[in-house]
């Protein structure tokens, strides 16, 4: 059985069948129509949502599938002190296949320890978001015709964007890929992924401070929302919120098939004048997650009675003297056991958060 819970979950070549069937279902959607009929998806999101959570139930829906689950944790026995370990065995008797969100770090990963079906991260925290990765593969590929030689700008919350992480480290294993990080100090990209991923994979990236200066040279710019709920600090959140604005007299500066993605909901990071220009590719996205998402749960559904489908994951360290230091962790908030894994630079890291371990 496998899981989603990272990119690196799907090798390069099971990341590439994903982005191609999806291409397949809207070719022929009448052909999956019945796909997975007789299956059911749960939806278990204790974070709220609009694309993600939706375009799962219409995927299904798509498949010929049912869905069941719940949007608001307070309506579940969560709000009676229920983990997430329990709340997912008690759910693998009604579903076939789950997707959570949690908006602690690692919960999906807690949950594998004891499911006995698929789980899919519908994203975690500040930590990763696998599925929005798929999603903005396969509309690179349909915007841009190739995921190779690409020059991505990421732009805006790159501290706690979830989506930047996760599609960053998607990338690092296409040829030529090049990163351009345009963040605030307090917003810039954690040093897990730039050491562990783009060093460790050979990433150019640099760090610049205004879109101007390199949007010319962009193939993609990801725009993101500075992330008000992850803030500890509201003054810190009020110095960084408008930091960057993409307008039309920047757009002006870019390539002519330049890619605009984002993962959505905007707040003011997008000016509206921008939605009309033909490379804002930000709502053709929406449509893709739903159709990526079709290909993943026919795949995950199909290889969860295949043997050799497995998680590849770490090699796991059960250490006493090693203690995560995020309060957003999973093995900060619920039983579940600490454990780490060695990482770039002979540096232990959190299994469930990546966090750099005491
Ligand atoms: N992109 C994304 O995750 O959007 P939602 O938070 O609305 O699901």
């Amino acid at each position: 059985m496998k899981h989603l819970i990272d990119p690196t979950d799907l090798s390069r070549q099971e990341t590439d069948d994903i982005v191609a069937l999806a291409q397949d279902i809207i070719a022929n959607r009448a052909k999956y129509s019945e796909a997975c009929k007789g299956k059911k998806l749960a939806t278990l999101f204790y974070e709220p949502s609009t694309r993600t959570r939706l375009s799962f139930t219409s995927a299904m829906m798509e498949l010929g599938g049912n869905v069941l689950g719940f949007s608001d944790a307070n309506s579940s026995s969560v709000s009676k002190g229920e983990t997430v370990e329990d709340t997912v065995r008690v759910v693998g008797c009604f579903a076939d296949i789950i997707a959570m969100r949690h908006h602690i770090e690692g919960a999906p990963l807690a949950a594998t320890n004891v499911s006995r079906v698929p789980i899919i991260n519908a994203g975690d925290g500040s930590h990763a978001h696998p599925t929005q990765t798929l999603t903005d593969l396969l509309t690179i590929t349909r915007e841009l015709g190739h995921l190779d030689n690409l020059t991505i700008g990421f732009c805006g919350d790159l501290r706690f964007g979830r989506t930047v992480h996760s599609l960053i480290k998607a990338m690092s294993r296409y040829e030529g890929t090049k990163v351009v990080l345009i963040a605030p100090d307090e917003l810039r990209l954690p040093d897990y992924i730039k050491h562990d991923v783009c060093d460790r994979n050979g990433i150019e990236y640099r760090e610049v401070s205004s879109i101007e200066e390199v949007i010319g040279e962009l193939d993609v710019l990801y725009m993101t929302r500075v992330q008000k709920e992850r803030f500890l600090d509201e003054e810190e959140f009020d110095r960084v919120k408008d930091c960057f604005v993409l307008d039309a007299e920047k757009m002006a500066l870019a390539k002519r098939d330049m890619a605009v993605l984002h993962p959505l909901p905007r707040v003011n990071e997008i000016l509206k004048e921008v939605d009309a220009d033909p490379r804002a590719a930000y709502f053709r996205q929406v449509e893709n997650g739903k159709f990526v998402r079709m290909a993943l749960i026919y795949r995950l559904l199909e290889w969860a009675s295949d043997s050799s489908k497995q998680n590849k994951g770490h090699d796991v360290v059960e250490s006493a003297d090693l203690v995560c230091p995020n309060r957003k962790c999973i093995c900060n908030n619920e039983n579940v056991d600490a454990k780490f894994h060695l990482a770039e630079g002979g540096v232990y890291r959190c299994l469930y958060c990546d966090t750099k371990a005491k």
